[in-house]
């Protein structure tokens, strides 16, 4: 067992039994009224357990010793597991985790608006282990170990994990951390890399070092080493995004195929791409089923990124009219449609948390569809706008249950559109993120 690296409070006397689970994977229980969660526990299991912190509403708290375990309980696969900020869930069984993430979406549908799907997709699964293509890595010198470590933060403090491998990502990175720190260790400005940015395609495996100093060029030849060694495309980012340089190899193109609509998309590493490309498919396949894409719809797609799901949606449609908030990633979408040979796409940037009324992509035009991918925060400020438009069918991709749960609220309550199918997408299995889709139909 890892050393943690917070106090607890031995204050609970008497074990507890784990009612629930909370929307961020913690044993939910209730002692005198209030509300503890605890880290660790799962439902229908006694514990005994000490709390992390405590406030007048509500007390958090871990697992020291469980009496009786849930027959759903695993071992989990990974040794940080438990102090590690990545995970939360890898000692529940997979399709319990599947289960609670479908509970979850229903539980917001529901608390919301009083809202209830007439359809629940099954949910789409791909692959359990080793599918995250996207990371931000935290890089820490400790001093008391003189080494190097990488990684993501510890729960509740702001040390790194003390970890050598990761499960949940692509092996090529998951397996090798050790590896990376150790080259890291090896620079003059060892403790001046703050972050390790990784982005997987089909194309390479990009690491983006963010180094607050110039490196030497022997700093440079360690971490071209470390490419050679390992395939690894090496960037340096000693700025901002547009700082970015490719160190090694002499041409880095990342890009990823999707073969069912004829389309690639390139992108730069630390563009926005889906993190799990294994389920990225199902997803825009689903997508498009629930749109169901005719060669006479006008689409309006909101926050598009590269392109991922408007190139797919303009390969069956008459037109569609994408919007995103990053100058850069419309210019990458640009890009991509040009590449593809797709001419029926028109991208526009705007803020869409601000006004948009009288933006042009608005101003007298029609659109019989709409497609959202927002932000963890929702649509909340488009629901009005989109509305207004009147479009068929909505279909909505969300990563936060919570958000998707008030947009539809008043998509249904407001607007008069039915809820007609939900389900979730295992993209980030292992972890307590939700990921979802939804489509509403106007009566
Ligand atoms: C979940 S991603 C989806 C991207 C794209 N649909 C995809 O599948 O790759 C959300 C997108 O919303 C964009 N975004 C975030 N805040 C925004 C805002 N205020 N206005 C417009 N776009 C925003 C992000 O840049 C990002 O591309």
């Amino acid at each position: 067992m890892q050393q943690r690296h917070f106090r607890t409070k031995d204050i609970y006397p008497e074990p507890v039994q784990i009612e629930s689970l909370s929307h961020d994977g913690r044993g939910v229980t209730h002692i005198d009224g209030k509300t503890v969660f605890v880290e660790g526990g799962l439902p229908g299991e006694r514990v005994k357990i000490s709390a992390i912190k405590q406030s007048r509403q509500y007390d958090d708290a871990i697992v020291d010793e469980i009496l009786e375990a849930s027959a759903e309980r695993v071992t989990p696969k990974c040794a940080a597991f438990g102090i590690c900020g990545g995970c939360s869930l890898q000692h529940l069984n997979h399709d319990m985790q599947i289960r609670y993430k479908q509970q979850s979406l229903l539980d917001n549908f529901s608390k919301m608006g009083n809202l209830q799907p007439e359809e629940i997709l099954e949910p789409l699964q791909a692959v359990e282990w080793g599918y995250r293509y996207k990371a931000r890595l935290g890089v820490k010198f400790v001093k008391a170990k003189k080494r190097v470590y990488i990684g993501f933060r510890e729960k509740h403090s702001r040390y790194l994990a003390n970890m050598d491998q990761c499960e949940v990502l692509d092996p090529r990175i998951g397996k090798n951390l050790d590896v990376i720190a150790e080259a890291v260790g090896k620079l003059s400005c060892y403790n001046k890399i703050a972050q390790i940015e990784v982005a997987f395609s089909e194309t390479g495996c990009a690491l983006v070092f963010r180094n607050l100093v110039e490196l030497t060029t022997e700093d440079k030849d360690i971490l071209i080493q470390l490419g050679k060694d390992k395939d690894y495309h090496i960037y340096l980012q000693p700025k901002g995004p547009k700082t970015v340089t490719l160190i090694y190899p002499d041409k880095s193109e990342l890009s990823y195929s999707l073969p069912e609509y004829n389309v690639k998309l390139v992108h730069l590493a630390t563009d926005f791409t889906q993190v799990n490309p294994y389920i990225n498919p199902l997803m825009i396949k689903q997508a498009l089923a629930l749109l169901e894409p005719d060669e006479t719809d006008d689409v309006l797609e909101l926050y598009s990124g590269i392109g991922n799901f408007t190139l797919p949606i303009a390969r069956n449609v008459n037109s569609v009219v994408a919007v995103e908030g990053e100058k850069m990633l419309v210019d990458r979408a640009n890009e991509n449609a040009e590449r593809n040979n797709i001419t029926n796409v028109e991208y526009h940037v705007a803020n869409l948390m601000e006004d948009t009324q009288g933006l042009p992509w608005l101003r007298g035009k029609q659109y019989n569809k709409v497609l959202l991918d927002p932000p963890r925060s929702g649509a909340k400020e488009m629901i009005d706008t989109i509305a207004q438009l009147k479009p068929q069918r909505i279909v909505y991709v969300s990563c936060n249950p919570a958000t998707l749960a008030r947009d539809a609220d008043s998509l249904v309550n407001t607007h008069g559109y039915n809820i007609v199918k939900a389900g979730v997408i295992d993209m980030f299995p292992h972890t307590a993120h939700v990921e979802s889709i939804a489509l509403f139909v106007r009566e």
